[in-house]
């Protein structure tokens, strides 16, 4: 089935991280970090493994400060809620999805925090001075994604980074950019990195991580049994224990690592430039239909992710031709970012998303394309 829901969660996964997880899953998924025999260690030992080998991917300085979690979402409310304490500002943008929105807002109605949400232009474009110009002398966070999942936007982290050091700790969405476009948080003085490991990381559903900078300190949401210091009745300082209590995916880990591997060894700037060629294969073949609407930048400033309207159809309509009478997946609707279609004009209609990966084909753009043209008139 030619896929484009790969902005969801990412499909197929490659060859290296179907036989990793295998080989785990038959040979050594013991729980790690409880018991001291020898498949249990050597699953405490891939684990950390990979661990200092994402940490090297993002640029992160502490491997132990890499943390473990089951998607972005658990990412976004670990970070979210362990840093803010009562009285802080936080500035955001109306670009975020709703695991940044729900959680702050969660606080905001709690009268736990004051929230400047920082306005897109219709192609979700974010301005550096925006994100400036909305500090306060108690703004303690600056929570904004790297791309867009509705437009594919991409925001100027690196240079918002770089304004806002030393003024506010700085809180990134790499939900849509790991894996995609390269992070170095040292170097975009990222404070606090979320990401799912399921999506451009390649490995499997309930996989994520935090990369928590030297010097932030995060108040726990879930305490538990880590393995450590078990004769203590309260959770243990040390990282990454205090962030990671129960037992982890450790299966999706090795697929997270086998991943990370795939990405090194293809090199991102090649499985970028594939999405974006397949991207700009599809803008090409529907530009011109009068009756197709597309959204985003349409330029350099956008990612493999492409939303579009036909004039006049639902968008759950077109996605359930595309699938049913040509066999693609994309999605359709409103994708979890409420503001941001509001933003960019689309919160009444939705949008039908096709979001690229590396293993898409030539043909499986012209298969979508020529799709799109048929039911664009009606065929
Ligand atoms: C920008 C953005 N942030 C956060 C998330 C949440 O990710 P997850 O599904 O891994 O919880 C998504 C999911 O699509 C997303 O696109």
């Amino acid at each position: 089935m030619p896929y484009f829901d790969n902005a969801a969660t990412s499909f197929p996964k490659p060859d290296c991280v179907l036989a990793a997880v295998e080989d785990c899953l038959r040979n050594y998924a013991a729980n790690p970090g409880r018991s001291g025999h020898s498949m249990a260690l050597k699953m405490d030992r891939a684990i950390y493994d990979t661990r200092e080998r994402l940490c090297d991917f993002i640029g992160g300085e502490d491997p132990l400060r890499t943390v473990f979690t089951y998607n972005c979402t658990d990412s976004l409310n670990t970070a979210i809620h362990g840093f803010l304490r009562s009285g802080d500002h936080v500035v955001t943008t109306s670009m975020e999805h709703n695991s940044v929105n729900r959680p702050l807002m969660e606080m905001k109605n709690k009268g736990l925090i004051e929230l400047t949400i920082v306005e897109g232009d219709r192609q979700g474009n974010i301005t550096t001075e925006q994100i400036v110009t909305a500090l306060r002398k108690n703004t303690s966070l600056v929570c904004m994604t790297h791309m867009s999942n509705l437009t594919g936007t991409i925001m100027p982290v690196e240079e918002v980074g770089k304004a806002i050091h030393g003024k506010a700790a700085f809180l990134v969405d790499a939900a849509q950019s790991i894996g995609v476009l390269p992070i170095h948080v040292q170097e975009m003085q990222i404070d606090m990195l979320c990401f799912p490991g399921h999506k451009g990381l390649f490995a499997p559903m309930g996989t994520g991580g935090l990369y928590i900078a030297p010097g932030v300190e995060l108040q726990t949401i879930r305490q538990g049994g880590t393995g450590s210091f078990s004769q203590d009745f309260v959770q243990p300082q040390i990282m990454p224990d205090r962030l990671e209590s129960g037992t982890p995916n450790g299966p999706g880990i090795i697929g997270l690592g086998a991943g990370l591997s795939f990405i090194e060894e293809t090199g991102i700037d090649t499985l970028h430039q594939q999405e974006m060629k397949r991207m700009r294969q599809m803008i090409d073949g529907i530009q011109d239909e009068e009756r197709i609407l597309l959204y985003g930048p349409l330029d350099e400033r956008q990612g493999p992710v492409l939303s579009l309207n036909i004039h006049g159809m639902d968008s759950a309509e077109v996605a359930y031709r595309l699938d049913q009478d040509y066999g693609i997946a994309v999605r359709p609707g409103l994708h979890c970012a409420p503001l941001a279609h509001k933003t960019i004009g689309t919160l009444d209609t939705g949008v039908v998303r096709f979001s690229f990966s590396y293993f898409n084909t030539e043909e499986e753009v012209d298969l979508a394309v020529d799709a799109l043209r048929r039911i664009a008139r009606g065929e």
